[in-house]
């Protein structure tokens, strides 16, 4: 039977130089969308995918984020004497079982494929997914429960994929196909960032993966790759050039790039509405500066 995909990793070492100045303080991850922060959203997705164990992959600076996971006692019991069930709740959907956390550093900022690879300890011979917390994925079912679902009758490695505009291919890992069969995508070959001219298709890869261990032997032999950095989608290419499979995945949902501010403030704005206390409020003021809305 095919190995159950229990693992992820959350890559989080990033600078985030997009946000700054907020970034210089504060980890772009603990960044709040309505209420939450951004890792809260992933971990939700996680959990509902079946994922069990937790590694982050962190730098300087990030302190806030593991603070984010801990215990909080005293806050507990002031909401639990004050009769605040609801937020009480809310507190506990942080909680995380002892040992079901890891955090490995990355102690420069070489790439997403080396954050990666420094967690290679803790991924041992099973296949593991990797979830980027700035990609934010509004869907019915969770993106990556669709992908866990899809991915035990395809084994291989699987990559989220959509359709990105023509001249916006160098800003993403893109995918060359050879056919397709419903939402799933048989790879032939994919290369980091290309222009838009040398793109082989407009089909992006988003920040979920399920790989194989063999990716993590990849990274190790890899070179830097596009932007000087040692990227994810070289070390998934070699696995496919060593005649294992990829496929992408064409998710149901909608993507928010939250590693950009326009995502960011475009994200916020949706899940807003999607907050029944908040919708109505919400709604008027935005028809009140847009009237043609
Ligand atoms: P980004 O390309 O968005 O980079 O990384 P960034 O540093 O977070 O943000 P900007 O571009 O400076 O604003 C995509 C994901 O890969 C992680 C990031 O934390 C983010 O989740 N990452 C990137 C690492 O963990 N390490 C790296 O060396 C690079």
């Amino acid at each position: 039977m095919r190995n159950k995909v229990t693992t992820a990793i959350f890559p989080v070492a990033g600078m985030g130089t997009r946000f700054l100045p907020a970034t210089k303080s504060v980890p772009k991850e603990i960044m709040t969308l309505v209420d939450r922060p951004l890792i809260q959203y992933a971990i939700d997705e996680a959990r509902a995918a079946g994922i069990t164990e937790f590694i982050f992959v962190t730098s300087r600076g990030k302190g806030a984020l593991e603070d984010y996971f801990d215990l909080a006692p005293n806050l507990e019991e002031e909401l639990r004497r004050k009769g605040k069930d609801d937020l009480l709740e809310a507190l506990q959907q942080t909680n995380m079982d002892s040992g079901a956390i890891a955090y490995v550093r990355q102690h420069k900022a070489l790439g997403l494929g080396h954050a990666v690879w420094c967690a290679r300890r803790l991924i041992g011979d099973k296949p593991f997914a990797v979830i980027l917390p700035d990609d934010v994925i509004s869907a019915e079912k969770p993106c990556l429960q669709q992908m866990v679902e899809a991915y035990a009758e395809t084994g291989g490695n699987m990559v989220a994929a959509m359709e990105v505009a023509q001249d916006k291919t160098s800003s993403y890992g893109i995918l060359d196909v050879a056919s397709e069969n419903g939402n799933l995508l048989d790879v032939k070959s994919m290369v980091e960032k290309p222009k838009a001219s040398e793109a082989p298709s407009n089909l992006a890869v988003i920040g979920r993966y399920i790989l194989a261990p063999s990716v993590l032997h990849n990274l190790e032999k890899l070179e830097k790759g596009a932007g000087g950095e040692i990227q994810l989608t070289d070390a998934i290419a070699a696995d496919l050039h060593q005649g294992r499979k990829v496929h992408g995945y064409r998710f149901a949902g909608q993507r928010f790039d939250c590693g950009s501010k326009s995502g960011f403030l475009q994200a916020t704005v949706a899940y807003g509405l999607a907050r029944p206390e908040l919708r109505e409020d919400l709604a008027g003021y935005i028809k009140s500066i847009a009237p043609g809305l």
